[in-house]
């Protein structure tokens, strides 16, 4: 079996910036940074059509981070230097849909986007780091939101491939990886992020949006793949889900069904689709149950079918309990709330820290798909503090790190295929949950603050050194 990559990985929303240059506005510029100590209304979190018409306001006193994201626009070719120096193996980026196509639907792209991108890819095809591309990591052209409702059309199916299609006519030869979709299930948490869908004023989002969104999504997903290899594209093509192991909460019954539901839906069932090429057993009584009508055609199941993933990858932060009791103890994870784990400890947002979680969620993928493995997003989000003197003590980082580490090691030694492992936010970037700069992941501190404030230079935190050693000694070890 070959050896485990040991990369980082950024998004184009929560690194670029560059809200210039002829990129067109996107779902993630809608979102205004609001600070956690205020009365924040979930209003402003979940995008409704109001939050949106302030965004486009010119004269609007809000700040908007993803536009400014960490400068990557401006500081990309140097952080690779840093990577470089860092010693990565992989690293993992997105493309800006609307940096290329502004709107989505132009013939041609924005050619000041392709200088962009075509800089940044050839200089880390040039340092020998493997790339490993997400074609769209969240952020929407907001005319396709306000065009056709997101994912909801089937329209945007085809304006997502010819976007797609440019990428491979341009950079089809040098990226090893390849990811359609971010985070896949985020559609079904997180519907604005994952599908581009507005939130009705006065309602809830309704499942048949989001589950024909979806499925939209997977035939984009097929649809993409199929493209590439009539292109002859060379890369290997994944999927991604947000995998959160599930524990009961009891060994009563009642709460390891749940589980088995809570898992089939919540964390398997974009997976199935686009790694198995079919819709799961569990999939029509659960759209029965919920009233989802969408149609999927022959033609569909076809795509799906003939165009199945080479690998499978998940991102994993934390552990989740469930259980059918109404009133246990919540606490934060990604995308999702859930009971609080008295085995564990959490961070400052919450989250579980659970690094035996990750080597039993390898297991798990790996037997149910057999297919190559790839960790593509994983890390600590934690306070950092800049000293005078340019340091950043975060050992608190190493030791997750370690302790993760650890546990990927074992699994394979126990013989999951595990391929690749990427540092979420590698360089300091904004939260994608909640559009904060004090939540970093970064083995490289970004000094800005949560207003936009700082010089935006870069300092090597003391986990800089940790990695690069790390890297440097899984190498020699072959
Ligand atoms: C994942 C997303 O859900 O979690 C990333 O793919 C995100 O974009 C990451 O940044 C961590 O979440 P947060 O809210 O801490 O940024």
């Amino acid at each position: 079996m070959s050896r485990i990559l040991w990369g980082g990985a950024t998004s184009a929303s929560q690194y670029e910036g560059g809200f210039t240059d002829g990129k067109g506005m996107d779902t993630q510029d809608c979102r205004p940074y609001i600070p956690r100590t205020s009365n924040a209304t979930t209003e402003t979190r979940l995008l409704t059509q109001k939050v949106i018409d302030e965004a486009k306001d010119p004269n609007s006193s809000r700040y908007y981070p993803f536009r400014v994201g960490t400068k990557g626009y401006e500081y990309g070719l140097t952080d690779i230097d840093l990577l470089e120096e860092l010693g990565v193996d992989i690293y993992r980026l997105s493309i800006s849909w609307s940096r290329l196509f502004p709107t989505g639907e132009e013939e041609e792209p924005n050619a000041k986007g392709v200088a962009y991108y075509d800089a940044i890819l050839q200089k880390l095809h040039a340092a020998g780091i493997k790339i490993f591309l997400t074609i769209n990591h969240y952020a929407l052209p907001l005319s396709i939101v306000e065009k056709y409702r997101g994912w909801t059309n089937r329209k945007t199916i085809d304006v997502f491939v010819h976007f797609a299609k440019f990428v491979f006519k341009k950079w089809g030869n040098i990226v090893d990886y390849w990811l359609p979709f971010n985070e896949i299930n985020a559609g079904y948490f997180s519907p604005y992020n994952g599908v581009g869908l507005v939130k009705p004023e006065d309602a809830d989002y309704s499942y048949d949006d989001v589950f024909r969104s979806l499925h939209y999504q997977f035939v984009a997903n097929a649809r993409t793949i199929q493209a590439a290899r009539k292109m002859g594209v060379p890369g290997k093509f994944g999927a991604m889900v947000a995998c959160f192991c599930y524990y009961p909460l009891t060994p009563s019954p009642e709460d390891n069904l749940e589980l088995v539901r809570d898992e089939e839906v919540n964390q398997w069932y974009c997976m199935d689709i686009l790694a198995k090429g079919k819709y799961p057993y569990y999939a029509q009584p659960f759209f029965d149950k919920h009233h989802v009508t969408f149609e999927i055609t022959e033609e569909d199941r076809k795509v799906l079918k003939e165009n199945t993933v080479d690998f499978v990858s998940f991102s994993y932060y934390s552990s989740s309990i469930c259980t059918v009791k109404e009133n246990s103890t919540q606490t934060a994870g990604n995308l999702v709330v859930t009971t609080k784990n008295p085995y564990l400890k959490a961070t400052e947002w919450g989250w579980q820290i659970d690094p035996i979680g990750l080597r039993t969620t390898l297991h798990k993928v790996y037997d149910r798909y057999e297919k190559p493995v790839i960790i593509s997003e994983n890390g600590l989000g934690a306070r950092d503090q800049l000293e005078a003197n340019g340091a950043v003590h975060d050992p608190y980082r190493i030791e997750y790190f370690k302790e993760h580490f650890k546990q990927i090691i074992a699994a394979k030694n126990e013989g999951v295929d595990v391929r690749a492992y990427m540092a979420w936010g590698i360089i300091d970037i904004v939260s994608a949950g909640s559009c904060e700069m004090d939540k970093r992941y970064g083995v490289i501190y970004v000094d800005a603050d949560n207003d936009g404030h700082g010089t935006y230079k870069r300092y090597k935190k003391d986990s800089f050194n940790w990695y690069h050693n790390f890297i440097l000694e899984q190498r020699a070890k072959g």
